[in-house]
């Protein structure tokens, strides 16, 4: 899409604390198998607010903010929490929203099995210019060589223990 590279690098951290908000909403929502009540889609649907209270005090990291608030908004007007429509919506927020859909699509979760990568390409190029944004979904697909090997080659991270300190 034509972004340099600190774009990018401030991109991966968006992404990396897109959904902060979700420590806010209940784990039993969150991993609920099953359909959600429209109550329940409601309280999911708190998360980008919820993220954008978390971090925006931290100043440094203000331009993580946009997307936090904005990456389930969709191109059409229909996303949440804020009905943006087209290039209202801020562009790493249609970014976000895309790779977003993605992995949501193709990553096992403790209910469901991922769908084939065929299957999730099908479904977003059907929603270019939609749900997504159009520029967004072609610059997804031209980078998916890349996407696939940090997928098939992305272990997840056991969290370090702290060490703590001999007690006297
Ligand atoms: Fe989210």
């Amino acid at each position: 899409m034509g972004l340099g590279e600190d774009y990018c690098e401030r991109l991966y951290l968006t992404g990396l604390l897109h959904d902060v908000g979700k420590i806010g909403v209940r784990d039993a929502v969150l991993s609920k198998p099953g359909a959600l009540t429209d109550e329940e889609f409601e309280e999911i649907k708190e998360h980008p607010d919820k993220g954008w209270a978390i971090l925006q005090d931290l100043n440094p990291l203000s331009y993580v903010l946009p997307s936090v608030l904005h990456h389930h908004e969709n191109y059409d007007g229909r996303g949440y929490p804020d009905n943006l429509a087209g290039e209202d919506i801020p562009l790493d927020g249609r970014i976000l929203a895309v790779a977003d859909a993605y992995d949501a699509m193709t990553s096992d979760r403790p209910y469901r099995s991922g769908m084939p990568h065929e299957k999730a390409e099908a479904i977003l190029r059907n929603g270019a210019g939609s749900q997504w944004d159009a520029e967004g979904i072609d610059a997804f697909f031209r980078a998916m060589p890349d996407i696939l090997h940090i997928k098939e080659t992305y272990a997840p991270r056991t969290p370090p223990q702290r060490k703590k300190p001999q007690s006297v």
